[in-house]
């Protein structure tokens, strides 16, 4: 399938055929995630395969009760890897470490609006989530690709993810992505016009 193809026919699949997944294809949708692109080449993510009907029954709980998340045959946990950031990340990863983060958002915003003041700290956070976000959509497309359907999952509790799949404090998840093959062909849900996402 050609990836235009693929963009155009993906869509948020949350029903899902109770047969597995074939080996060769989690492999072939995790090659997609390792060839993303990534800022200075950094490769910033690590991923969890997850099969096992107990976890992903936790898993469900930890997405707020989400069904679909422990109905799919296979949820790839992607996550960030602070510790790709090798020295440039020392300081994250000891509040990682001790558990004692405090997110500032005033110095993600500065980091955003170009001001100065913002830490290696908050460049580092911003441009790992975009690296795992473009993995992440490397898959969803490699899988829709293949006849698969995904669905992309923020609504977590990180924390109690983190616990369920045993994750060091430097590898927090960012995505939950739920696989199997679509029991269901959802309409095109609605996107805004190109006169209006044009500045
Ligand atoms: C970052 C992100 C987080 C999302 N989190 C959830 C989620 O927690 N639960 C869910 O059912 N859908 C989630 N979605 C799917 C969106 O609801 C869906 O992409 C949107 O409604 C458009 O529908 P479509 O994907 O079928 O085109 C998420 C999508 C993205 C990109």
């Amino acid at each position: 399938m050609e990836v235009l193809e693929a963009i155009k026919r993906r869509r948020s699949i949350r029903r899902f055929e109770d047969r597995p997944v074939p080996e060769e294809c989690i492999r072939e949708i995790l090659e997609a995630a390792r060839l993303a692109p990534s800022a200075s080449n950094l490769q910033t993510w690590k991923f969890k395969v997850v099969t096992d009907p107990e976890i992903r029954k936790s898993l469900r709980e930890a997405a707020f009760d989400q069904k679909f998340v422990e109905r799919a045959p296979v949820v790839i946990v992607a996550c960030i890897d602070f510790t790709a950031f090798g020295e440039r990340s020392r300081r994250t990863l000891e509040l990682l470490r001790s558990r004692a983060v405090r997110p500032s958002l005033e110095m993600l915003l500065r980091y955003l609006r170009g001001e100065k003041g913002a830490e290696q700290e908050e460049r580092n956070l911003v441009s790992a989530c975009i690296n795992v976000s473009i993995a992440v959509q490397n898959m969803v497309l490699a899988a829709t690709s293949l006849g698969l359907g995904t669905c992309w999952v923020r609504a977590f509790d990180p924390q109690r993810v983190a616990e369920i799949l045993e994750l060091p404090p430097e590898c927090p998840p960012l995505i939950l992505l739920p696989l199997g093959y679509p029991r269901e062909d959802p309409e095109p849900r609605s996107r805004k016009s190109l006169s209006d996402i044009l500045l």
